[in-house]
């Protein structure tokens, strides 16, 4: 395959499971209000998957929708990556369950971990393999189920999350398409958010097995400090180098962890929020990758995209990793 000059989104797609769990819901779980879940956080509702729909399911509808919308066939599909914490197993991977469920033959498919930054970095791999001429029509699913690692006791934690999946397919393009991204790490301070045991399927045997499965520890202080640093940080790397400055974004769409991070990161980037930042962290909550994914799929089919729009896609999560992107509509 010739080697490609650019490579873009051809098309995207998203699901969200049905069952909807409201700030008032959660009133009767735990000690909390639909007040300081709202002013804390802008979140209003979530959704929860079923107990028997995994994560690689709600991927699979995700991933039929992106290539639907890409006016492609899954024969067209020549690679997978799934950005998840929430992997159905620990293996087989939750892309290569979808490569089964799609079937898509035996086109390589493998998961990338990088938390709520995973879509940007399952982009920035597709991205190169586009590039390098070695794929023309890469998959990238961001999907989680994080019902299942959530502790639903810890009002800290449990009203911040939701299950949901986005998707794109990639391919070659003439003009714009990715311009730049910017990928980072900190490991040193990765415990800060953590979770040991693993999977959607796995944490449902260990209640069975009535042991107690391990949840998502989170220091929200600290970590609201680096998520603000880091947003802003990532964004200025990808559009500095571009000769881009914020008022040069058409939109921002970032990974929706919390209303009062995004305002800030906004503010850093001196861009006014309620015209550039897209935000649907009301409907969903956190998602992890998912956030990202998602809200870039709903930005493109409310028409929020414009043809020559330059978008940035914004990241921070677990391990500490962040990732930014630019690119061109
Ligand atoms: N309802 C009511 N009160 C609550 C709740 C709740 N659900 N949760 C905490 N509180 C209480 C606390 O106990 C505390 O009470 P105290 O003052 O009596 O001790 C008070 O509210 C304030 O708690 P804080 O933790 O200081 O609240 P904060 O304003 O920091 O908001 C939050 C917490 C929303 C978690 C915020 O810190 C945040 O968004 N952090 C960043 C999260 C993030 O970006 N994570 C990375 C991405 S996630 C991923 O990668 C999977």
């Amino acid at each position: 395959m010739a080697e490609a000059a650019k490579s873009g989104i051809l098309g995207v797609g998203k699901y969200l499971p049905e069952r909807i769990l409201t700030n008032s819901d959660l009133e009767r779980m735990v000690e909390t209000s639909d007040e300081w879940i709202t002013t804390r956080t802008g979140i209003k509702e979530r959704r929860i998957a079923g107990e028997n729909e995994t994560t690689s399911d709600l991927a699979t509808k995700a991933a039929r929708n992106a290539i639907e919308d890409a006016g492609l066939q899954v024969s067209d599909i020549d690679m997978i990556i799934v950005a998840t914490i929430t992997s159905d197993n620990l293996f087989p991977s939750t892309s290569c369950m979808v490569q089964s469920k799609l079937g898509a033959g035996t086109i390589p498919a493998f998961d990338v971990s990088a938390a709520c930054s995973g879509f940007v970095y399952g982009l920035a791999v597709a991205d190169q393999f586009v590039k390098g001429g070695l794929c023309k029509h890469p998959l990238v699913i961001a999907a989680e189920k994080m019902s299942t690692i959530v502790n639903w006791e810890d009002r800290g934690t449990c009203v911040l999350f939701g299950d949901g999946a986005g998707a794109v397919v990639l391919g070659p393009v003439e003009e714009g398409g990715i311009l730049g991204v910017h990928l980072g790490a900190d490991g040193v301070n990765g415990q800060l958010l953590k979770m040991k045991s693993v999977g959607s399927y796995d944490s449902g045997l260990a209640r069975q097995a009535a042991r107690e499965p391990d949840t998502i520890f989170m220091e929200g202080n600290a970590l609201f400090k680096h998520a603000v640093k880091l947003m802003a940080d990532a964004a200025v790397a990808v559009i500095e180098p571009l000769g881009l400055k914020g008022e040069d974004i058409s939109l921002i769409v970032p990974h929706q962890a919390n209303i009062r991070i995004l305002n800030m990161v906004a503010k850093r980037l001196g861009v006014n929020p309620d015209e550039k930042l897209f935000l649907n962290i009301e409907k969903y909550g956190n998602m992890s990758a998912a956030s990202s994914a998602v809200a870039f799929a709903e930005a493109v089919e409310e028409g929020r995209i414009k043809k020559g729009d330059v978008v940035l896609l914004d990241a921070f999560g677990g391990g500490l990793t962040w990732g930014a992107m630019a690119i061109q509509w």
